[in-house]
């Protein structure tokens, strides 16, 4: 059996950021798994369903890359699956303390499973879903930011 990695987040929604590692991740493992979860300190603007149906929607079609949701603590999702790393994103320093910690608690809660950090395309590293949103229901331009596929339907929530 190939490598298996775990890309784990809420996707509130997906971006092309949130892509740019998807695609970044499947050039270094065997087998992508994009999980959408709950983060219990964010209130989501889109239910679970609708998240991980845009994310199918977004992402590359590849026998390589699946997309599914789960829920309880990322690191019994993830020996479930079998895999070997959780895959999270790196844009900003600000992004490191609580990646750091994170990683080094899932590290203590699994000992074998390792945080893989990829930083995204430039373009993408002053890009959340929490700002995109924000422009959204305010009324200005993400289509640098929001995958095609989607763009209709977060639009037509957030206006
Ligand atoms: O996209 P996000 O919201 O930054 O992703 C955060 C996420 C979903 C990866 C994190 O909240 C998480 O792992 N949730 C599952 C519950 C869990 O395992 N918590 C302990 C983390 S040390």
């Amino acid at each position: 059996m190939g490598k298996i990695a775990v890309y784990p987040g809420s996707f509130d929604p997906v971006t092309l950021g949130h892509l740019d590692l998807i695609q970044r991740a499947s050039l270094l493992f065997d087998n992508v798994i994009v999980a959408v979860t709950v983060n219990p300190s964010k209130q989501c603007a889109f239910s679970l369903e609708e998240r991980v149906a845009m994310v199918k929607k977004a992402a590359p079609r590849s026998n390589r890359i699946r997309v599914e949701s789960f829920s309880g603590l990322l690191v019994d999702y993830v020996r479930e699956k079998k895999a070997c790393a959780i895959i999270r994103g790196l844009r900003v320093v600000s992004d490191f303390e609580f990646e750091f910690q994170m990683a080094l608690m899932n590290r203590h809660l699994a000992k074998t499973v390792e945080t893989v950090f990829l930083m995204p395309d430039e373009r993408y590293t002053y890009l959340s879903s929490k700002l995109l949103k924000e422009i959204a229901r305010l009324g200005g331009n993400t289509s640098s930011f929001l995958p095609k596929a989607i763009q209709k339907q977060v639009l037509l929530k957030l206006q």
